[in-house]
C-alpha cells in the first residue's frame, strides 16, 4: 500500500545532484502517493533547476511531510560529513539511493546514506560503510573492505580484497589490483587515486596517486 506523502531534498544542485535526482524519484514512485523531490542548496543562484524547486537549507527545513529525507549528492566525503551531522542535529532523516539495475549480489553490507548509481556492481562478501557514493559502471569485486564517506568517480574497478579506509576519493576509471586475504591491498584514509591510474600497491594516506602504475603526483 502506498503511503500519503514524501519529501526528498538533494542536497547539492550540482552535475551530481542532476544525476541522483531521477534515482530517487524512480526509487519512491510507487511507495508514495505524493512525492515532492526539491534541491537544497545554499548557493545556488536558480530558483529552479530541471523543473524542480532548489531551496536553501533554511527553507527546506520548514517544509513540513509525513515523510522527509534528504540525500547528501556531494563527491567531497569531507563536506557529506558535515552536512550530515547538520542534518542530523535538525533531525533530518538520510535516504539510502539505489539504481534500479545496481547488481548486488551475496553478503553484502552497505552502510546508511549511500548513493549506488546506474551499471554498478558489487560482487560477494562485501563490506562498506556510511555515505558511499559509487558512480555508474563501477565496481567493488568479492571480499573488499570500505571505510565511511568514501567516493567512488564513473567506472571505477576495484578488484577482490581490497581495502580503502575513510575518506578516500577513487577518479574516473581506476584500476584497483586485487589483494589477498592474508594480504589486501590497501588504500588508506583520505588517499586521492586519480582518474585512470592503476594501483598496484598500497597508498598511503593522504597521499594523491596518478599514471600506470600509480605513483604519488609531485607538485
Ligand atoms: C589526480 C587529481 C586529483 C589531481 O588534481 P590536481 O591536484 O588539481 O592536479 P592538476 O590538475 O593541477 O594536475 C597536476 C599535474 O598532474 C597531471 N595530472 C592530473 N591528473 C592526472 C591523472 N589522473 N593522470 C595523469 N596525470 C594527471 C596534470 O596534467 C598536471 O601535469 P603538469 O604539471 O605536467 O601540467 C585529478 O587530476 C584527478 O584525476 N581527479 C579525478 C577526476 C575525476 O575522476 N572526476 C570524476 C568526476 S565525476
Amino acid at each position: 500500500m502506498k503511503m500519503n506523502d514524501c519529501l526528498v531534498g538533494v542536497y547539492g544542485a550540482s552535475g551530481f545532484g542532476r544525476e541522483v535526482l531521477p534515482l530517487i524519484r524512480t526509487q519512491l514512485a510507487n511507495q508514495f502517493i505524493n512525492l515532492k523531490l526539491v534541491f537544497v542548496d545554499d548557493g545556488a543562484c536558480e530558483s529552479e533547476l530541471n523543473g524542480y524547486p532548489v531551496l536553501n537549507y533554511e527553507n527546506f527545513l520548514r517544509l513540513e511531510a509525513e515523510n522527509k529525507f534528504i540525500v547528501f549528492a556531494i563527491a567531497d566525503g569531507h563536506v557529506r560529513q558535515k552536512l550530515k551531522a547538520k542534518c542530523l542535529a535538525d533531525k533530518l532523516e538520510v535516504l539510502s539511493v539505489r539504481a534500479d539495475n545496481a547488481v548486488i549480489l551475496d553478503m553484502v553490507d552497505i552502510g546508511k546514506g549511500s548513493i549506488i548509481c546506474h551499471f554498478t556492481q558489487f560482487t560477494s562478501n562485501i563490506k562498506i560503510g556510511e555515505h558511499f557514493h559509487a558512480n555508474i559502471y563501477s565496481y567493488v569485486a568479492h571480499d573488499c573492505v570500505i571505510g565511511n564517506y568514501v567516493t567512488f568517480a564513473p567506472s571505477v574497478r576495484c578488484n577482490g580484497n581490497v581495502h580503502i579506509e575513510d575518506h578516500a576519493y577513487i577518479g574516473t576509471g581506476a584500476v584497483i589490483k586485487q589483494g589477498t586475504p592474508n594480504k589486501p591491498l590497501v588504500i588508506g584514509e583520505g588517499a586521492v587515486i586519480g582518474m585512470g591510474a592503476v594501483v598496484t600497491k598500497d597508498v598511503p594516506a593522504g597521499v594523491t596517486v596518478i599514471g600506470n602504475p600509480a605513483r604519488p603526483l609531485s607538485r
